[in-house]
């Protein structure tokens, strides 16, 4: 189990309410190899730069007899003729097959110690109505942070009983639209929360069940978890004012209390955070049982992908095993039964099932002081992966359309966009001869690319295709240019002009 997919010299806010730092150990920082100046010491370079890493793509990606990479059965060059690039193309069958896995897996976990396990998808990795649809009927539930995220689900036919609603801010019309559908569970975030839920359930005669998320103060360092007395976040509460919020819900007759709810980060790697911060929940649960049986525990998601072929995320069963069987152990420890446990994957869902695919455009070599650096320039960036700029993500890229026999060479792939942060891939070998027309892959595009990308300098937002099987058809229609002129309200032809 290994974790190298940021850079370490940039920390970065990466999960809803945790600092972090995944980077370990520290010599896979950016430090200069004496091999070869430019590259990072992390990269290896690899004998073959056509080579497809494991773990990092989707398991159906391979080459045909040209090098024309498949995925889901459909060749890559088809795919950006019928298609356009940039293009993000999802493997169906590896986002089922990675719900399902998490799906048994957490179950059969769970029935080892006599309780049963829920997992909801974390919609904010990539929600639309196709992937609402596979994993809820792969057996998953949905986790929703918006209105927005809580429509598509709607529309998509989740059963509200199956979705939860999270978020430090929900409105009151949030809140009001959530009751009125039925939702499962909303995980209450302040006690301001508490009130708001109370004066729409008073309203409607409703009874919401209602999480209350803490903040077990673990760092998400994935090889170093350490207590803070207060994270310096926005995300829940902390135990004191968690145990009043609890005791406020329970005087309420219009909400119901069902569990508390905590999720330490994102990408990380290895057991050990879940562990910690479980046993510290648990403290509390096993508290709260004075005031009433607490029937659920919710851990929230975080767990790790391979950006790169140095990452080495830990298979989900022993995942899975290893922390349903620490939280049993907690309980027993407590003398408490097992809750009903609860788990949120969103990146580890849908990450591997992405591939996205662009036209290299222009290349350039770069002097430097220490030699000089192959620049590829695509025809997306920063608008349709803005993870690189947004937290020094490490990602990894392939020639699509063609295998080359040319020695690697050390490139830096960015995007077209007018900020030199603009990069797609900081650092990767491809083969020396990568040229304009070159179809380029980046595997691993599947979760918080789509769901952060952006129009910044009204650059349209490119297509989502599902392949499966030998079939492609599109799930998120691309972006037009008549798209983006339709919003400017100074255009002679829209309403609201003046
Ligand atoms: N549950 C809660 C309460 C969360 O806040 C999150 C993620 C998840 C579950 C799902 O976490 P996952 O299994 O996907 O790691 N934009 C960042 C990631 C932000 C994560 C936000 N919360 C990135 O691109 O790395």
């Amino acid at each position: 189990m290994r974790g190298r997919s940021f850079r370490c010299h940039r920390i970065g806010a990466v999960s809803c309410g945790l600092l972090l730092c995944e980077k370990f150990p520290h010599d896979w920082c950016s430090v200069l190899s004496p091999a070869d100046s430019l590259a990072p010491q992390w990269l290896i370079e690899p004998t073959d730069a056509n080579a497809l890493a494991a773990g990092v793509w989707p398991a159906s990606a391979n080459r045909n007899g040209d090098g024309d990479l498949f995925i889901g059965g459909v060749a890559s060059s088809d795919l950006a003729r019928a298609y356009g690039t940039p293009v993000l193309v999802l493997d169906e069958d590896e986002v089922r097959a990675r719900a399902r896995a998490f799906h048994q897996s957490f179950a059969a976990a769970a029935a080892e110690h006599d309780t049963t396990a829920r997992v909801y998808y974390a919609g904010k990795a990539f929600l639309s109505t196709a992937i609402a649809r596979w994993v809820s009927e792969e057996g998953l539930n949905v986790d929703v942070c918006t209105r927005g995220e809580l429509e598509v689900a709607l529309a998509a036919g989740v059963d509200p009983a199956r979705i939860g609603f999270h978020g430090n801010n929900k409105s009151i019309s949030e809140i009001e639209r959530a009751v009125e559908v039925g939702i499962g569970t909303i995980i209450v975030d302040s006690a301001i929360e508490i009130e708001r839920i109370a004066a729409v359930t008073l309203r409607t005669g409703a009874v919401q069940r209602v999480l209350v998320r803490v903040n077990s103060g673990v760092h998400a360092e994935t090889h170093d978890f350490l207590a803070t007395a207060h994270e310096d976040q926005k995300f829940g509460m902390n135990f004191t004012d968690a145990e009043i919020a609890v005791a406020r819900i329970r005087d309420l007759p219009g909400l119901e209390f069902i569990g508390l709810h905590c999720h330490i980060g994102s990408q990380i790697f290895g057991v050990a955070g879940f562990r910690e911060s479980a046993s510290r929940v648990l403290e509390l649960h096993a508290k709260l049982r004075a005031g009433g049986e607490i029937p659920l525990l919710n851990l929230g998601g975080g767990f790790g992908i391979a950006y790169t072929s140095v990452d080495d995320p830990t298979p989900i069963e022993q995942l899975a095993a290893e922390i349903v069987t620490a939280v049993a152990d907690g309980c027993a420890v407590r003398g408490i039964p097992l809750p009903t446990l609860a788990f949120e994957p969103g990146r580890a869902i849908v990450g591997t099932a992405g591939v996205t695919l662009y036209e290299v455009g222009t290349t350039k070599d770069v002097q430097l002081d220490s030699g000089s650096r192959l620049y590829v320039s695509v025809d997306g960036g920063m608008s349709d992966n803005a993870r690189p700029a947004l937290y020094g993500a490490q990602f990894s890229a392939r020639i699509a359309s063609r295998v080359s026999a040319e020695k690697p060479v050390l490139v830096r792939v960015v995007g077209k966009h007018c900020e030199s942060g603009d990069i797609v891939v900081e650092d990767e070998y491809l083969p020396g001869d990568v040229a304009p027309g070159d179809l380029l892959a980046v595997p691993a595009t599947g979760a918080y690319c789509a769901s952060l990308s952006s129009n910044y300098n009204h650059v349209p937002r490119p297509a989502v295709v599902a392949v499966s099987h030998g079939h492609s058809r599109v799930i998120v229609r691309g972006e037009s240019i008549e798209d983006l002129l339709a919003r400017d309200a100074g255009i002679s032809t829209n309403e609201g002009a003046r």
